[in-house]
This record gives C-alpha cells, sequence and structure tokens, in this order.
C-alpha cells in the first residue's frame, strides 16, 4: 500500500509563515538558527518582490544571510523602534518562557527582543514543554574570571559547562564565552532569571521571561498552530 503522508520540515512551515507576517514599513528583528533561517530566507524573496523593509540581525550569522537575501539592515544604533521579530528558542513553556542561545546568540536576541513591540517565536513541536531546563540554560559570561563566574552560577544549583567549539572556548559575536548550565526542572524563571543576573561577570542568560508575544509551531504534516500569550491582546489569527 502507498503511504500518501506528506512530511513537512516543521522548521521551514514556522518561520516561512511568520514571514507573512510582516507589512511594509517594518523594521524588523532577524532571529538566528535553523527556523529563523527561513523566516529571513522568506522575507528575501518578499524584499525581491517589493516588500519594504529593514532588518536587525541577532546575530553575524544572520547579518551574513540577510545580506545574501538582499535585506536591508539598520544599524541599531539609529533606531529605538523595532516592530517586529522574529526568532527561534531551545525551549517554551506555557506561560511563553523561553529558553535561548542554543546558538550561542542569546545576548543580541535578548537585547533585540526586549525593544520588540511584537516577539514571534518559531519553532517545531519539539520545544513546547510543560516545565523549562530539560535544554541547559545558556549564559554568556566575560572571558576574564569566567571559572569564577562558573562557581557562583553552580552556586544556584546547577552543573555549569564551558562550551567548547573546535578551537577551543566557544566565543560569541560580542568576544564572551557560554556556560551551559544544567539546573533541571525550573520551577521559577523569573526568579532565576533575576539571581543569575545578579552575579558579576554575567552578560546575560538566556531565560527570556516575559517577551515572547506570539508562537508559530511548525508540524511535520505541514500545518500550523499559532498561539498568541493572551494579556498581549494580540491575535495572530486575526492578522490574516
Ligand atoms: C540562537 O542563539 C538560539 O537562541 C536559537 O534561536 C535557538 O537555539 C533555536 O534554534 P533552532 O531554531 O536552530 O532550533
Amino acid at each position: 500500500m502507498r503511504n500518501n503522508k506528506v512530511s513537512a520540515n516543521p522548521k521551514k512551515v514556522a518561520g516561512e509563515r511568520a514571514a507573512e507576517l510582516v507589512d511594509d514599513g517594518m523594521i524588523v528583528g532577524l532571529g538566528t538558527g535553523s527556523t529563523a533561517y527561513y523566516a529571513i530566507q522568506k522575507l528575501g524573496g518578499r524584499v525581491r518582490e517589493g516588500l519594504l523593509i529593514r532588518g536587525i540581525p541577532t546575530s553575524e550569522q544572520s547579518r551574513i544571510q540577510a545580506e545574501r537575501e538582499g535585506i536591508p539592515l539598520i544599524d541599531f544604533a539609529e533606531t529605538i523602534r523595532i516592530d517586529l521579530t522574529i526568532d527561534g528558542a531551545d525551549e517554551i513553556d506555557p506561560a511563553f518562557n523561553l529558553i535561548k542561545g542554543g546558538g550561542g546568540a542569546l545576548f543580541r536576541e535578548k537585547l533585540v527582543a526586549t525593544a520588540s513591540h511584537r516577539e514571534i517565536i518559531v519553532a517545531d513541536e519539539s520545544k513546547l514543554k510543560d516545565r523549562l531546563g530539560g535544554f541547559p540554560l545558556p549564559v554568556e559570561v566575560v572571558p576574564f574570571g569566567w571559572q569564577y563566574v562558573r562557581l557562583n552560577l553552580e552556586a544556584l544549583g546547577c552543573r555549569a559547562r564551558l562550551r567548547v567549539s573546535e578551537n577551543g572556548a566557544f566565543v560569541t559575536d560580542n568576544g564572551n564565552h557560554i556556560l551551559d548550565c544544567a539546573f533541571g526542572a525550573i520551577d521559577d524563571p523569573a526568579d532565576l532569571e533575576r539571581r543569575i543576573g545578579a552575579i558579576c561577570g554575567v552578560v546575560e542568560s538566556g531565560l527570556f521571561v516575559g517577551l515572547a508575544h506570539q508562537v508559530v509551531i511548525g508540524k511535520a504534516d505541514g500545518t500550523l498552530e499559532e498561539r498568541s500569550r493572551p494579556q498581549c491582546g494580540v491575535d495572530v489569527r486575526r492578522k490574516t
């Protein structure tokens, strides 16, 4: 018997859908990772068809892709308004709290997210979790004294590992290192974010609390699930 089921790439489905929510004149935060990749690719296609936007990339990787796609960019220093950002996530909880930074771009992603009027998270279903913490929490730290910073992070109840690449310690776009912190289930993301942020030497953590307004989940059968955080008052389905 022939199997007629079509298998889609869920990340592509989600990324491309979010790119359809961008309108003329917007300043758009361009996220990082394999799902945001498809949003940037789709936006590139729309720009070539006449869409007028300016992008703010959240990483060098995304900047390179956006330039290749012909998306006009604007320096963050030139604006204080980002209309909409499309970004991925490593974990998403029911309250839309996130773990991000698997790709090492968490600091710029978070700065752009805090400046964004709407933050749309694109992901496949595997990123939806009842509680955050299965994915080790990335924390960006300054290289000077990172071992001491690690001790202070571990005092909060995690096992922290220095992220490495083939050339030694991983270096972020900001010249810093990443400590991947295995906390296990995180009961209170906001409290943990505060306590990590209070450690000297920490640049930023990959906990995104209250920053995401909408999530677009792509599925392997090609369908989508779109959810808005209720208190945001923005329902993505009404926009289409
Ligand atoms: C980049 O630093 C990350 O925050 C990514 O957005 C996150 O890791 C999701 O990436 P994927 O879409 O590749 O899973």
